[in-house]
């Protein structure tokens, strides 16, 4: 039985838009009658938008949605979600790491700032562990869980004006390892989707001091190779699809 035919219960981070909400929707297209998915992000408006296009997309799925700031994560909170969840209700357990920013754009020598880095990484590291540790604890289940990290290039290249993502990037990754050295049971995927064309990129080509890498993002966009989040997603899927082992890291330019 693939991952894709046990009753689910899924939770995706970022759903309000982008990348996150590609994945909600094709999970949910996947996804048996009864799975249900969590979509978290701020946007109260955007997670009603992609609760509604994955009824169009499966109608038997269930989506409950729950708007909060994961730049003041606490895991009570999320803790408090997900214990209205039975742990005996569900064949299989989904957690999905997407939401993430993408920093200030400035040099990182010029990065001093302590309460912006608190912002940042609570935001982009804190928030991922406290939800594993609340998702973890709550359903007390590794042989039924995946994780899925959304994490990027820049976790494993240092990027000019990118030194907060790569720094939190990084630190996402190396948790998952982590993780999986402790919890052998789990099935981690950190997953790289490639340059997407979401607002994360316009951001980027509008904020980033440095001209080389401001112009790779520029330079994509206008000739059209930046990568579809449908396609990208479509990878993702497909590789949960073909079973996924303890520990694995793909990046969406990987050879299938
Ligand atoms: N686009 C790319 O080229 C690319 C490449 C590699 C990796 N990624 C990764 O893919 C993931 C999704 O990015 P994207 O391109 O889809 O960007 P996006 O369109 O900007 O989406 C980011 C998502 O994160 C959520 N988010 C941002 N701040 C938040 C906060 N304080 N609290 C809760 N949620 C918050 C946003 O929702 P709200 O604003 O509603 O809160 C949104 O749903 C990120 O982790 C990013 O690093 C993207």
């Amino acid at each position: 039985m693939t991952a894709w035919n046990k009753k689910s219960l899924c939770l995706v981070s970022g759903a309000s838009q982008g990348i996150g909400r590609e994945i909600a929707i094709q999970f949910a297209g996947k996804l048996p009658s009864g799975s249900t998915i969590i979509l978290t992000a701020r946007s109260e408006n955007g997670l009603n938008e992609t609760s509604s296009l994955i009824s169009k997309a499966n109608s038997s799925i269930i989506t409950k949605i729950f708007p909060y700031d994961m730049s003041n994560p606490k895991e009570k909170d999320f803790t408090s979600l997900l214990s209205a969840f039975s742990p005996n209700d569900w064949e299989q357990f989904i957690l999905v790491h997407n939401a993430g920013t993408e920093g200030t754009g400035r040099p990182v020598k010029d990065c001093s700032n302590p309460e912006e880095w608190q912002k940042y990484m609570s935001l982009n590291l804190y928030s991922m562990v406290l939800l594993t540790s609340a998702f973890l604890k709550t359903f007390k289940n590794d042989e039924k869980t995946i994780i899925v990290n959304i994490t990027s290039l820049a976790a494993v290249q240092a990027i000019a004006g990118f030194g907060e993502y790569c720094v939190g990037k990084a630190s996402r990754e190396m948790y998952m390892k982590v993780l999986s050295a402790e919890s052998p049971s789990l099935r981690l995927l950190n997953y790289s989707p490639g340059p997407v064309g979401t607002d994360m990129v316009d951001r980027c080509i509008s904020k980033i001091d440095f001209s080389e890498t401001r112009g790779m993002f520029e330079k994509m966009k206008t000739e059209g190779t930046l990568v579809k989040a449908p396609d990208t997603v479509k990878k993702l899927v497909n590789i949960i699809e073909s079973g996924l082992p303890a520990y694995l890291r793909v990046d969406y330019f990987d050879r299938d």
